[in-house]
C-alpha cells in the first residue's frame, strides 16, 4: 500500500465529515478531533474504518497521542513506511512507543509546598471537611459516610457551571447509588473548581477562604480511564494531587486523607512476592497503564508532602464493586461492562486471574474510620479483600443463574471479542482497543498483565485488618449472597437482562 499523510488527511476528512453530517471544508485538520465532539463509539466507529483501509489495527489511545487528523495522518503514514520496509510483511497492529516515560523524573512536588510555614491545628472534631470526587463512585459513599460520622460540613469539589448546578450534582449522584437523605442536604456545600487547573481553579480570594474554612481534606477524585496515555491523564491526576496538597499547606496546615490504588504495585518488580502497607514501592518499570502510572506518581507525591511534614494518610482500594447491601454498583466500570460484555459474548477467558474486588462501603467506611484514628497518620492502608476469588467461581455462579456461557481457552476468547464484539450495544466494543492491544515488549494484553502469573503473590491486608479491629467493620465475603445482590441490582437497573 503506498497512502501518503495527505491520503490518509483527505481520507478521515471525508470519513469525519460523513459521520458527522458536516463539510471538509468546515473541518479543519490542525485541530484535536475531540472538538467536533466524537464521542468513544465514534471513535471506534472511525478507526475500525481506517484499520480497514491500512490493514493493520490502531490502539484507540493513538488519538490522544496524535490528536489531530494532520498529526494523526503523519504517523500512519509513517507506519506503512516502515511497515512495507520490513521483510516479514509485519502486520501486526501499531505499536505506541512508550516513550521512554522516566516516571521517577516526573516525582516533583513543588518546592513551595511546605507545611512548616503554616501552624498546624488538628481538630479532634473538624468543622468544615473538604470532599474531591464526589460526584464519583466512592465519592458518593464518602459523602454519606462523612456526614454520618461527623458533624462538619462537606465542602466538595465539584466541576461545574455555578454553585446551584454543582449541587444538583452532587445531590443526583448521591441520589443515583441510594444514598441521599434530605436531612443533610444543608451539609453539602459545592466548591466549583477543576483540579487539572492552578488553584483548583479558583480565584485567590476564594482559595484563601478555602483554605482558612477547610480543617480536613479527603482527596478521592482521579480521572480513570484505560485508554488514555500518562501525558493525558497527568493534568487532573498528578497535577490535581499537587494542588490538593498547596491547598492543605496554605494559611493552616490540614491533614489530608488520600484515595491512591493498589495499581501502585504493578511493577513487574513486585511479580510473585508479598507486597505490605509499610514496603516502599520504589519501583515502576513494567507499570503499562497511563491511569496506574499516576497513581504511583501521586503517591509518591503525597508521601514527598509527608516527609515535609504534611499529617498524610493513605488508603489503597483494589477493584471497588457494589454496595454490599443494597448491590448498587458503578455500572460504568470496568467489572460491570466486562461481566455484561461476557454475558453477551457468551464466554468468559479461562485465565488464573484472581477477582480482587471490594464493596464500595467497605472502602469508603474503612477510610473514615482509619482516617478518624490519630494513629494512622503516616501509614499506608491496603483495602485489598481479604479473600479475594478465583474467576472460575464467579463465572460459577453467573452459570447457576441460568446464563448460557462458557469458559473458553484465552486466546479463542480473544477471536472472539474480535469478531462478535462488532456493534456499540456490546460494552466490550469500546473496551475492545484496550483489551487487544499487545502492551509489552512480550506482546501481552492488558488481561494477561494482570493475570496471576505477574502479580504480587500478596498485597498483605494483616495491618490494615488490624486497624480496623477497634470498629464493627468487617469485609463482607465475595460469596453467592453478594453476588446475588449485585446481579439483582444489575437486572432492576436495566443493566443485564433476565435469562429468557
Ligand atoms: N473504582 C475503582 O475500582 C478504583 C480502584 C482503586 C482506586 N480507585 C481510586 O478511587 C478514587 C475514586 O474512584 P471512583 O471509582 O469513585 O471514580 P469515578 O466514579 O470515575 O469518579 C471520579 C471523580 O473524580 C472527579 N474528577 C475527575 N477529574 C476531575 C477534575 N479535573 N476536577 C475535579 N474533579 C475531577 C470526577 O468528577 P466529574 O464527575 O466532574 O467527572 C468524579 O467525581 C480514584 O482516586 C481512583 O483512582 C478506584
Amino acid at each position: 500500500m503506498s497512502l501518503t499523510a495527505l491520503d490518509i488527511q483527505n481520507w478521515m476528512v471525508s470519513q469525519l465529515g460523513e459521520q458527522l453530517g458536516m463539510e471538509p471544508d468546515e473541518i479543519d485538520v490542525q485541530e484535536p478531533l475531540d472538538t467536533y465532539g466524537l464521542d468513544s463509539a465514534e471513535a471506534m466507529i472511525l478507526a475500525s474504518k481506517a484499520e480497514k483501509l491500512l490493514g493493520f489495527d490502531l490502539p484507540l489511545n493513538l488519538l490522544w497521542l496524535y490528536p489531530t487528523i494532520e498529526s494523526l495522518s503523519e504517523r500512519l503514514a509513517e507506519e506503512i513506511l516502515e511497515k512495507s520496509q520490513q521483510q516479514d510483511g509485519d502486520n501486526r497492529g501499531l505499536k505506541l512507543e512508550n516513550n521512554a516515560l522516566d516516571l521517577n523524573a516526573e516525582v516533583v512536588l513543588d518546592q513551595s509546598i511546605d507545611p512548616l510555614k503554616v501552624p498546624l491545628i488538628l481538630q479532634d472534631e473538624p468543622e468544615s471537611i473538604l470532599v474531591t470526587g464526589g460526584t464519583g463512585f466512592l465519592g458518593a459513599f464518602l459523602i454519606q459516610e462523612l456526614l454520618h460520622k461527623s458533624k462538619a460540613d462537606i465542602y466538595c469539589l465539584v466541576r461545574s457551571s455555578d454553585a446551584e448546578s454543582g449541587k444538583n450534582r452532587l445531590l443526583q449522584n448521591l441520589q443515583r447509588y441510594q444514598v441521599w437523605e434530605e436531612e443533610y442536604g444543608s451539609r453539602i456545600i459545592p466548591v466549583i473548581g477543576d483540579l487539572s487547573q492552578p488553584l483548583l481553579n479558583l480565584s485567590p480570594e476564594k482559595y484563601n477562604l478555602l483554605a482558612a474554612k477547610i480543617d480536613t481534606i479527603y482527596h478521592s477524585a482521579a480521572l480513570l480511564n484505560y485508554v488514555y496515555p500518562y501525558s493525558v491523564m497527568k493534568a487532573a491526576n498528578v497535577l490535581g494531587t499537587q494542588e490538593i496538597l498547596r491547598l492543605a499547606c496554605e494559611v493552616k496546615r490540614k491533614p489530608v486523607h488520600y484515595v491512591s490504588s493498589v495499581a501502585i504495585f504493578e511493577s513487574t518488580a513486585y511479580t510473585g512476592k508479598v507486597v505490605t502497607e509499610e514496603d516502599s514501592f520504589d519501583e515502576h518499570q513494567g507499570i503499562f497503564l497511563g491511569y496506574s502510572q499516576t497513581k504511583w506518581v501521586s503517591e509518591k507525591l503525597v508521601k514527598i508532602a509527608s516527609s515535609r511534614g504534611l499529617p498524610v494518610t493513605i488508603h489503597r482500594p483494589p477493584l471497588i464493586g457494589g454496595h454490599s447491601e443494597t448491590g448498587v454498583s458503578n455500572t460504568e466500570d470496568f467489572i460491570c461492562l466486562m461481566l455484561k460484555g461476557c454475558v453477551q459474548m457468551k464466554a468468559f477467558p479461562d485465565i488464573d486471574y484472581w477477582l480482587d474486588m471490594s464493596p464500595v462501603d467497605y472502602v469508603s467506611s474503612s477510610i473514615v474510620y482509619l482516617s478518624q484514628q490519630p494513629e494512622s497518620f503516616s501509614k499506608s492502608f491496603h483495602l485489598q479483600h481479604p479473600q479475594p476469588i478465583h474467576l472460575s467461581q464467579l463465572v460459577n455462579w453467573i452459570s447457576t443463574l441460568g446464563y448460557d456461557i462458557e469458559t473458553i481457552p484465552y486466546e479463542e476468547w480473544l477471536n472472539k471479542l474480535q469478531t462478535s464484539a462488532c456493534t456499540p450495544d456490546n460494552p466490550l466494543y469500546t473496551l475492545k482497543p484496550f483489551l487487544l492491544q499487545r502492551w509489552t515488549e512480550e506482546q501481552l494484553t492488558a488481561t494477561e498483565i494482570y493475570m496471576q502469573a505477574r502479580r504480587p503473590a500478596e498485597i498483605s491486608c494483616k495491618q490494615t485488618l488490624k486497624a480496623l479491629e477497634g470498629s464493627d467493620i468487617v469485609c463482607p465475603p465475595l460469596d453467592a449472597k453478594l453476588f446475588g445482590k449485585y446481579l439483582s441490582y444489575l437486572l432492576q437497573s436495566g443493566f443485564l437482562t433476565a435469562v429468557s
